[in-house]
């Protein structure tokens, strides 16, 4: 955390953010009932500790705000998911990179939703990603409206995984996610 604090990040804050929205609301999250508002969840907080170590979050805070071993097996399928779809795609040889950068966690406070900031947090990560000279922009997006956002942005759909056709071995959905969401998109956007 204070390493966080250093780059400019209240952490604390964001994680407290991600606790009240994204671990509650994330279609995939919502699906497994991962979290009940406000609750913490120590892997996915570890995840997004490490995540903005690499210094390349941004954020949007309203100026009065203070802003992988899994052992929970609902995180572990959400992970599951993430991982082999991304893993399958085999990107780096695809694209010949050796760096990419993912967007990784979207998230905005309820209350401020449909007004745009998803989508201009996201601009704003594919300049970071541009300034950084990273070749290849990528998102796991998971709901409809992060997939809406992204094609906006001209990013292209690499994979698309529908939630009803993924399935455990007795052929039942593993992901029962009401509308609009239906599928795990894996966009991506080349960087000049
Ligand atoms: N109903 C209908 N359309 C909606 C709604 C809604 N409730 N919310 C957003 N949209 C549409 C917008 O109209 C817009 O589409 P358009 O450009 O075609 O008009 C698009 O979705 C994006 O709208 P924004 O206002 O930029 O998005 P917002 O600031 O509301 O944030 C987000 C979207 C981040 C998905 C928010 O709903 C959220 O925090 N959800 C919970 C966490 C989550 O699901 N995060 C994304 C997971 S994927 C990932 O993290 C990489």
């Amino acid at each position: 955390i204070s390493s966080l604090r250093a780059a400019g990040f209240d952490s604390l804050a964001v994680i407290l953010h991600l606790r009240d929205n994204f671990f509650a609301d994330e279609p995939l999250n919502k699906a497994v009932s991962l979290c009940k508002r406000g609750e913490p969840h120590a892997e996915l907080e570890q995840l997004c500790l490490a995540t903005m170590d690499d210094r390349l979050s941004i954020a949007a805070i309203q100026d009065d705000q203070n802003v992988q071993k899994c052992e929970d097996p609902n995180y572990h399928k959400i992970f599951n998911i993430l991982y082999t779809v991304s893993r399958d795609l085999d990107i780096f040889n695809t694209f010949k990179v050796e760096t990419l950068m993912e967007c990784r966690i979207v998230s905005v406070d309820a209350a401020a939703r449909g007004r745009g900031m998803a989508k201009e947090l996201i601009k704003r990560s594919i300049e970071l990603a541009l300034e950084h000279e990273f070749r290849l922009f990528k998102v796991d997006a998971t709901g409809h409206y992060s997939q809406r956002i992204c094609r906006s942005l001209g990013m292209a759909e690499l994979k698309k995984v529908s939630y009803e056709d993924y399935t455990d071995e007795l052929g039942e959905p593993i992901f029962r996610i009401p509308a609009p969401h239906h599928a795990l998109c894996i966009m991506v956007k080349e960087l000049p």
